[in-house]
């Protein structure tokens, strides 16, 4: 069992709250908004709903506190130890504009430059993901750990699809039939906070994705780091940049996968 803590509790409120809004919509995609922000990226009057119920939720909790959300971008707060929420209020937009029930809310809390606290829920499967540092990785109230598998041949990994152009594309299938070739599997479901979740619950053995924006994976990094897995760039650097080009898996299978991914830019 786990015990919540206060920051947790405040973060799986607000991500429950939003996702009521979420799931009422996602019955009703017909009647939504959309607009096209770039090469597939799509933005939905429901994005930004949920976007505005978790701000007024999370600052209503915690009023010094700033904020980074995909929609809305940066404010700044004053609280003394520079926390500040990291929100993707619906990742998987595609996925949810198309009716397929795999999207998710992910929220992260980052002091002085740090993760210290992460939910990722899905609420059509009611999976409720959180982690804080320190104190491990939970489903709903079950504590989570990271595959054991050590033998590519049986690990299935998930990856996303970057959307820059035809060399992008490319380059990326390549990555994909390395992978493909050693491995049980490469699945691509859309959602890049679950797929780390699902690295965390030791659904998938390992992930990878270039060029993702924090608010796809600060949440999703802290799921797997306190699941026991390890996360770096694509190179083995640690994740540094605000965009990094992301590889994890159970600490047995990172270094293959991620020298493999290398190996396959390298050709
Ligand atoms: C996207 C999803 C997708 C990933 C993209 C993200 P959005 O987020 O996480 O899995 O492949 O890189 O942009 O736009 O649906 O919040
Ligand atoms: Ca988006
Ligand atoms: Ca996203
Ligand atoms: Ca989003």
């Amino acid at each position: 069992m786990s015990l919540k803590s206060p920051v947790i509790t405040v973060m799986t409120k607000a991500a429950g709250k939003a996702a009521r809004h979420l799931k009422r919509d996602f019955g009703e995609v017909e009647n939504l908004q959309v607009s096209r922000k770039g090469p597939a990226d799509f933005v939905s009057n429901a994005d930004l709903k949920a976007e505005k119920i978790l701000r007024e939720e999370l600052s209503h909790a915690r009023p010094n506190f700033g904020f980074l959300m995909e929609e809305s971008g940066a404010s700044e707060g004053d609280d003394t130890l520079q926390r500040r929420w990291i929100v993707d209020p619906l990742d998987g937009t595609t996925n949810f504009l198309h009716g397929l029930p795999h999207f998710a809310i992910s929220l992260a809390l980052e002091e002085r430059g740090e993760i210290v606290a992460a939910v990722v829920y899905d609420p059509i499967k009611d999976e409720m993901f959180t982690a804080e540092k320190g104190n491990g990785t939970f489903l709903n109230d079950r504590r989570l750990r990271v595959s054991s598998r050590r033998r590519m041949d049986e690990a299935i990994f998930a990856t996303g699809i970057p959307f820059k152009g035809l060399e992008g594309h490319e380059r990326f299938l390549d990555e994909v039939r390395e992978v493909m070739a050693v491995s049980a599997g490469v699945r691509r479901w859309g959602t890049a906070s679950l797929d780390l979740a699902y690295v965390a619950a030791g659904r998938f053995d390992g992930f990878w994705e270039w060029g993702l924006q924090p608010w796809d994976y600060s949440a999703g990094a802290l799921l797997v780091r306190e699941a026991g897995g390890y996360i770096s760039e694509i190179g083995g650097r640690s994740l540094s940049s605000k965009s990094p080009n992301l590889v994890c898996a159970n600490t047995n299978l990172h270094r293959e996968l991620d020298e493999l991914l290398r190996k396959s830019r390298k050709a």
